[in-house]
Parts: C-alpha cells; sequence; structure tokens
C-alpha cells in the first residue's frame, strides 16, 4: 500500500492566487474536519470562518501582519470549546463539571484534530494550507474580536487557497529522533548535532539554531505570547485558580493575570506590601491586601475570587 503523495510531498503554501473556493468544495473540506475523531464524541470544538474582509485584514495584522492571510481564498480558525457542552447540559438542567485542566486538553486536541482533517482534505483536493500560530501573539484581542463567549479559545489560525506556489517539502529531524520504542530515549550529545545538520537547509543561513532562538529562546516569541495567552485563558475559563468572572474583574482594573499567582506578583509590584489570605466567616476565602494608608478586603468561594472582590474594592472607579 502506499501513502498518497499529497502527503508525502506536503508543504505549507504562503502564496495564493486570488481565487475563490467553490462553495461545495469548502463544504466538502468542513464535513471532513466535522469527521474527524473526538474525545467522548463531544466535539470540543468549534471552526471558525472569517468571512468579513475587514475583521480579515486586523486579523492578519495581529498576526505579525502575514500577506498570505490576507490573500488566501479562506480563513479559518479553530477554536477549543466547551461552551457548547455547557449549554448542552444546561438546557436539560445539567452543570458542567469543575475540570478547567482537562477541558482545556481535550478542548484542544477536538480543535486541533478537526482543524488537521479540514487541512489534509483541502490539500487532498490540491488547495495550498498555512497555519497560522501568529494568531496566538494577541489571542486576547482576537477573542474579543471574535466575540468569544467563555470556554471558547482560538488554537491557530489555518489558511486555505489556490496556490500560487509549488514548495517542496520542507528537511525533518530523522525519524530515530522522533520515533522511541517502549522507552523515551535520552538523546546523546552527537544526535543533538545530528538533529541540527538534518534541519539545516530549513534556513537560507544552513543555521537551524537561529530559527530556535527566534521563537524558542529567552527573549524569543514565545515568551511574549506567554502572559497575553495566560490572560485569554483565565478569561476564557480554563485558569486553575482563577475563575473567569474574577479574571475578567482584574483585567477591567489593569491587572492582567493568568493565574492567582501571577495577579498577587502584580499586586506586590504595584506598591501593595501585602496580600493576606484566610478562610472566611463561613468557610469560604477571604483577602486582605494592603499598602501603608489602606486596606482593602474581599470574600469568595476561592481564593481567586476573593482576590477579586479586594481589588475591585481597592479600584472601584474604573470598572
Ligand atoms: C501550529 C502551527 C503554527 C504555524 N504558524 C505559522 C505562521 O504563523 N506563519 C507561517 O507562515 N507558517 C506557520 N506555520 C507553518 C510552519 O512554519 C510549517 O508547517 C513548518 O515550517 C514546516 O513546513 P511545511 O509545513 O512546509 O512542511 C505554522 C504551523 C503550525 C503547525
Amino acid at each position: 500500500m502506499e501513502v498518497p503523495k499529497f502527503l508525502t510531498q506536503r508543504a505549507s503554501v504562503r502564496a495564493y492566487r486570488p481565487e475563490p473556493i467553490p462553495e461545495e468544495d469548502v463544504a466538502a473540506m468542513l464535513a471532513a474536519a466535522q469527521q474527524a475523531p473526538t474525545d467522548a464524541g463531544a466535539q470540543l470544538y468549534s471552526i471558525l470562518r472569517v468571512r468579513d474582509p475587514e475583521l480579515r485584514a486586523r486579523l492578519a495584522e495581529l498576526s505579525g501582519g502575514q500577506r498570505h492571510v490576507l490573500e488566501a481564498a479562506e480563513f479559518f480558525i479553530p477554536l477549543a470549546d466547551v461552551y457548547r457542552l455547557k449549554r448542552l447540559l444546561a438546557h436539560r438542567g445539567e452543570s458542567l463539571g469543575n475540570f478547567p485542566r482537562t477541558a482545556l486538553h481535550f478542548a484542544l486536541l477536538d480543535a486541533a484534530l478537526a482543524g488537521a482533517h479540514l487541512a489534509v482534505a483541502a490539500e487532498a483536493m490540491g488547495y495550498g494550507i498555512c497555519w497560522i500560530g501568529g494568531l496566538l501573539n494577541r489571542v486576547d484581542e482576537v477573542a474579543r474580536l471574535l466575540e468569544l463567549p467563555e470556554g471558547v479559545l482560538p488554537i491557530s489560525g489555518l489558511t486555505v487557497g489556490v496556490p500560487a506556489e509549488r514548495p517542496g517539502p520542507r528537511p525533518r529531524l530523522p525519524r530515530a529522533t522522533v520515533v522511541h520504542t517502549d522507552h523515551y530515549r535520552r538523546y546523546a550529545e552527537e544526535e543533538l548535532e545530528e538533529a541540527y545538520r538534518a534541519m539545516a537547509p530549513i534556513t537560507r543561513s544552513g543555521d537551524w539554531l537561529k530559527v530556535l532562538k527566534r521563537y524558542f529562546a529567552k527573549g524569543g516569541t514565545m515568551e511574549a505570547r506567554d502572559a497575553v495567552y495566560g490572560l485569554a485563558k483565565a478569561l476564557a475559563g480554563f485558569s486553575d485558580d482563577l475563575p473567569a468572572p474574577a479574571a475578567r474583574a482584574l483585567h477591567l482594573r489593569g491587572l492582567d493575570a493568568g493565574s492567582l499567582a501571577e495577579a498577587i506578583a502584580w499586586l506586590l509590584e504595584h506598591e501593595w506590601r501585602g496580600v493576606l489570605f484566610s478562610e472566611g466567616t463561613f468557610g469560604e476565602s477571604e483577602v486582605w491586601i494592603e499598602q501603608e494608608t489602606e486596606a482593602h478586603r474581599g470574600e469568595g468561594k476561592t481564593p481567586g475570587e476573593a482576590l477579586a472582590r479586594a481589588v475591585e474594592a481597592a479600584y472601584p472607579s474604573e470598572g
């Protein structure tokens, strides 16, 4: 049996012809996306199709001004989505359990699989595709523009269009470097050197380290995205210890935090000398935040909620 060439020879396409994709082809791609496997059959994803040119232009800008986002016939955004699940449960009188970490894990997986199936179907039909992780540069702003409700988070963008280029396949790490048998094999230094040699052709300079550094080293783009992602994740209700309403209340006051620890760190960096948690009157959480001249108290079901109340009390006018 042979694996089809469009899979083994595929490459991302970043130049598109100004031709639309017939609606029946778009429908076929979306049908393939929907046929992707999904955890427990719950389909914890949605796919947002961007049609409005102004919105597309703004998204292209937020993604770092990538031209192919503007030029591709279609721009899709697969979304991790537990909002619909929550509504489905509520519709029949049930409520969603409290499992923000696993919810995010499986919703991201469902969205990535649906997106991957869409992309592969498009490539099978002869279209070009490119994933746009640049959309995560300002995922908070993207979520706002798309009017995403709590429980929904974009995973990436995906351009699809008629290719104006036919790039050849790009290098990959040696198979033995990415495939392990039975146990995870740690890497010898020589194998790491071999990895750099294998990936060298991916850049004009022949030095893969330059690319890795730009994205993943200290001061790289991933670090810059992390706080923004934390905020968007908390606003979407996927933080471990900062419920979405608390994250929103803090955000409205200029305190952007993805977790309780980040919120505390912000306060301590902004002239608050103490953040003191204790058990509240009714077994709930209580917190005092203090400066030289003032102190504010908050109470709530969780420490995150209590802290949001105290911050609301400290900054009453800006909400
Ligand atoms: C999650 C994800 C995000 C990506 N983000 C971008 C992007 O913002 N812009 C872009 O031009 N390519 C992007 N790419 C494409 C990768 O650069 C590309 O897949 C990789 O270099 C391998 O090349 P190939 O797809 O041609 O084999 C992304 C790919 C993935 C999977």
